[in-house]
């Protein structure tokens, strides 16, 4: 092609059109794409900003010992899942802080909730609740929650019975591995 011919293209106003068009989808596209970056980066200057607490020490817990850690009496959430407690204060604050889409099992046993996939308050009580009455499917999601919680949370101790006592763990056992 010589040069009349791509000059011709580019002057015919149809194609001065496309170019036209191109370059401000290109502008376009640059303005998104910057306006996306620096929002991430605020995000991440807010995840920063905001305060971790650190590991709390092992502990078991009675069912009604759990409710104050429900982010608003204490900072800390607990949540308790098939008998062992988790701390979910940093990383799913956004989930069962206040205001929090499952705020309901923050402080709480959520075990009922999370095996019959129900967040009827019904489903999650204040008192001892030994789950007898679910089914092995029921069953099978409640172990699906906790070795998911495992994977993400800090494990702080055990969901105690009533008739149980507390074990006591030494000074420098942190929250970490669950123990069966
Ligand atoms: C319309 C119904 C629902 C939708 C669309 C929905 C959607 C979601 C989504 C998108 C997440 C975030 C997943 C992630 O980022 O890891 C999530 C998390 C979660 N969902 Fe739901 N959900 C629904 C119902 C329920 C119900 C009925 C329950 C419990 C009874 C439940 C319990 C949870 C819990 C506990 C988490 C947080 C898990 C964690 O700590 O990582 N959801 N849900």
């Amino acid at each position: 092609m010589d040069e009349s011919t791509l000059m011709s293209i580019v002057n015919s106003p149809v194609n001065l059109l496309g170019v036209t068009l191109c370059l401000a989808l290109l502008g376009a596209s640059i303005y998104v794409l910057r306006g996306w970056m620096r929002s991430s980066q605020n995000d991440e200057q807010e995840d920063q900003k905001r305060k971790r607490l650190p590991k709390m020490k092992k502990r078991d817990f009675y069912v009604k010992e759990l409710i104050p850690y429900n982010g608003q009496e204490d900072e800390r959430i607990l949540i308790a899942v098939n008998s062992k407690v988790f701390d979910v204060s940093n990383r799913g604050r956004d989930f069962y802080g206040p205001g929090g889409p499952y705020h309901c099992f923050a402080g709480k046993d959520a075990s009922r909730g999370l095996a019959t996939m129900s967040l009827e308050p019904s489903s999650i009580k204040d008192e001892y609740d030994d789950l007898s009455d679910l089914n092995s499917s029921e069953r099978d999601q409640l172990r699906e929650w906790e070795n998911q919680m495992k994977e993400k949370y800090e494990f702080v101790g055990r969901l105690l019975r009533p008739d149980e006592s507390p074990k006591e763990y030494s000074d420098t056992e942190e929250s970490s591995g669950v123990q069966e």
